[in-house]
């Protein structure tokens, strides 16, 4: 099914209130033809954004707490990130669709008051309370985004014996929301094992109980190498030093004997790098690139750390070029480490769009006349 592109300026409603195409911002022809509303929450450098971009989401609203991400936010889209989640009332723009890559904390009832628990049933929601998920769960609850997309670490759904997961997918539900969820390896789009998972939740009073979604499979063309992505002469300053490359042998040593498996990786250039995490400004002992007989290997550079999670090339400029470096080697690793493989969120943002169509036409099977 095509749908035509919409080109009017003129904002329209989804049955929710949210505009399904916004008025100020222009609309994007995306892949398969419907423009949408989305907010960027705990926006890290945008790794949401762009996927959803992508396939024709039009950004209304972001917020990133770091003050370095929201620099290189800036650099990349000219948008100033609103600062704190918590502190978002009612004053969010309208929108289709809620992205956040929330950082994932443990659940307990303890947090509960008996002043707050007074007089209500403990329900999931109840249950996160302190937690930045019941700040995002507030926000979905006043302004009823019909689609939420949201990703967080795979551990999450083993994470506190999985009251965590339980915990999230129960409010969802009790929020009126269906809940889909799939663990996704970026190693499909690049060099590298990252596995996040990705929830998609639509609200139930609008698509019905049964919307018709379903996670991609990965693409099957040949699979990106780290070599490809590594710079022919890197600066030597990421090199590591005889002492800290002995260090980092010496620790992997201790740790082997000891009989689990932690410790640092020289990875295959013909093949795929572990994941890459936020500490890897540290020593960058989870992925070093072997430079040959006779000498120490190095740490990837920024820009191989961006071109790792699939960021594309213009950006990097951007933020890393010469002087002008947006922000420090440290700061870019750490948003790197943070951040979202964008051609994932696309990948899943594309099977949303076709939910998205198949809500618009399934009343009367047409688009544009109600
Ligand atoms: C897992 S990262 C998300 C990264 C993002 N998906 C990307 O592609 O860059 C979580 C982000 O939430 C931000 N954060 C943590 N607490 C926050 C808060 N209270 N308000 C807004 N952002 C917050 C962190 O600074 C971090 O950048």
């Amino acid at each position: 099914m095509t749908l035509p592109v919409e080109t009017s300026d003129r904002p329209r409603s989804s049955p929710s209130g949210a505009t399904l195409f916004s008025a100020d911002a222009e609309p994007v022809p995306s892949a398969s033809g419907v423009p949408f509303a989305f907010v960027d929450l705990f926006s890290g450098i945008g790794g949401m954004r762009l996927g959803l971009e992508a396939v024709g989401g039009v950004c209304r609203y972001s917020c990133e707490i770091d003050p370095y991400a929201q620099k290189t936010y800036r650099a990349w889209f000219g948008d100033d990130a609103a600062g704190d989640v918590t502190q978002i009332r009612d004053d969010l723009p309208p929108h289709d669709l809620l992205a956040a890559g929330f950082p994932c904390q443990p659940f307990s009832l303890a947090g509960v008051s008996k002043k707050n628990s007074l007089g209500r049933q403990h329900g999931f929601l109840d249950k996160t309370q302190g937690t930045l998920f019941f700040h995002l769960a507030r926000i979905i609850e006043q302004h009823r985004p019909p689609v939420v997309l949201l990703e967080n670490v795979k551990n999450l759904r083993s994470h506190n014996k999985g009251d965590t997961w339980r915990t999230i997918q129960g409010t969802l539900e009790e929020l009126k929301y269906t809940v889909f969820s799939r663990i996704i390896d970026a190693a499909a789009w690049v060099p590298q094992h990252r596995e996040r998972i990705l929830i998609v939740a639509f609200d139930r009073t609008l698509f019905g109980s049964q919307p018709p979604f379903v996670f991609a499979q990965p693409p099957d063309h040949p699979r990106p190498k780290l070599a490809d992505i590594l710079e022919p002469n890197p600066d030597p300053k990421y090199t590591l030093t005889d002492r800290l490359w002995r260090y980092l042998q010496d620790y992997a040593e201790r740790h082997r004997r000891k009989g689990n498996g932690f410790g640092c990786s020289v990875a295959d250039p013909h093949g795929i790098t572990r994941t890459l995490s936020a500490r890897y400004y540290k020593d960058g002992s989870e992925i070093l690139i072997p430079q040959g007989e006779g000498r120490n290997p190095r740490r990837l550079t920024p820009r191989e750390a961006g071109r790792l999670m699939g960021f594309p090339e213009h950006l990097l400029d951007r933020m890393l070029n010469g002087p002008a470096q947006v922000v420090s080697d440290t700061q870019a690793y750490k948003q790197f480490g943070n951040a979202v493989v964008p051609a994932v969120v696309e990948s899943v943002a594309r099977q949303i769009v076709q939910v998205m169509q198949w809500q618009l036409t399934r009343s009367n099977g047409c688009l544009l006349k109600r």
